[in-house]
């Protein structure tokens, strides 16, 4: 079995990712928007702090209250953007549910939605035709190119169809490229008899957010696990897979922690600079 480690990967990155920071005049900015206090959207933001910390970026929270109403959150939103002008923004999810998300993210200038949640943008995703890439989605397709996984004419089973993980993966892994052209089967809670889509499959990413949700009677052995499943119980992080047992019958496989997790920090700061550069460029055409 090779321990597909997502640490290697994300520190490639990262070195790129320090020389290309170089093409952009002024530190790039992120924006990480929280509403509420949930424990998951906190910590998405707090990594985000520490890479960018480490990268020499610029990183905001705009911290908004879990009672406030949408349309305050909107106003607030745009303040931000005129007060701060970041080159990149997420909202950071889940959020209370109130919220209408989708007015919310509406806010984004297109530019700066590096993480596709504007519906138009996820839109531009579908189509084949996206600026960006998810970083979640990314994360693994930068796995998967990293250790050499083809995944043209694989048989991929994902299981998890959110908007942010299950669903924009399929896409990519759907569409006419090198790290697509794969035949995608999407599962979810609804599915009925899970292990039939996940035995057959060359390559199964797990996102569900259940530990030890794929067992070792589900997979097959020529198989490649990618476990995107991140749940934190009595101070441990736990992915997806019941990895021990997983682990010795499949071919590759990632860990958690270790796996996705880091490669998708630094997913989402490629997606930044690449905003940047893409910011200095329109303004040195205004400025022509
Ligand atoms: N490592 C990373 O960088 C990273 C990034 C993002 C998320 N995550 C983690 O990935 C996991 C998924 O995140 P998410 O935002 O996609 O979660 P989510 O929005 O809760 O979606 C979970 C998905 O799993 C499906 N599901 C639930 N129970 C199932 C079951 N028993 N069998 C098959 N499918 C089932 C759900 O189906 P329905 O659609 O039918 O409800 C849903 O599609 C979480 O642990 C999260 O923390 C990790």
């Amino acid at each position: 079995m090779k321990l597909l480690s997502g640490k290697n990967v994300a520190e490639s990155i990262f070195s790129d990712l320090l020389a290309k920071l170089k093409q952009v005049d002024e530190a790039p900015r992120l924006l990480s928007v929280i509403i509420g206090d949930n424990p998951a959207a906190v910590n998405y933001a707090r990594a985000k702090g520490r890479k960018a910390s480490a990268l020499g970026a610029e990183f905001n929270i705009l911290s908004l209250s879990g009672t406030i109403s949408s349309r305050d959150a909107e106003k607030e939103l745009r303040k931000k953007i005129k007060q701060w002008d970041p080159d990149g923004i997420i909202i950071e999810r889940p959020v209370p549910e109130h919220i209408e998300f989708n007015e919310l993210v509406s806010h984004i200038p297109p530019v700066a939605d590096i993480d596709c949640q504007r519906m138009d943008t996820f839109g531009m995703l579908c189509a084949g035709r996206a600026k960006y890439i998810p970083a979640t989605a990314k994360a693994v397709i930068e796995i998967m190119k990293f250790y050499n996984i083809q995944t043209e004419g694989k048989n991929v089973t994902i299981v998890g169809r959110s908007i942010t993980v299950g669903l924009p993966l399929s896409m990519v892994l759907m569409s006419k490229s090198k790290y697509g052209n794969a035949t995608v089967c999407v599962c979810h809670s609804r599915t009925k008899k899970l292990a039939e889509h996940t035995k057959y499959a060359d390559i199964i990413v797990v996102a569900v957010g259940k530990p030890g949700l794929l067992k070792e009677n589900m997979v097959s052995e020529d198989t490649t696990v990618i476990d995107v499943g991140t749940t934190y119980k009595d101070g441990k992080l736990y992915g997806d897979v019941d990895f021990e047992n997983v682990a010795e019958k499949v071919s590759a496989i990632t860990p958690v922690p270790g796996g996705v997790g880091p490669v998708t920090t630094v997913c989402l700061f490629q997606n930044l600079i690449t905003a940047a550069l893409e910011r200095k460029k329109q303004k040195n055409i205004k400025a022509r």
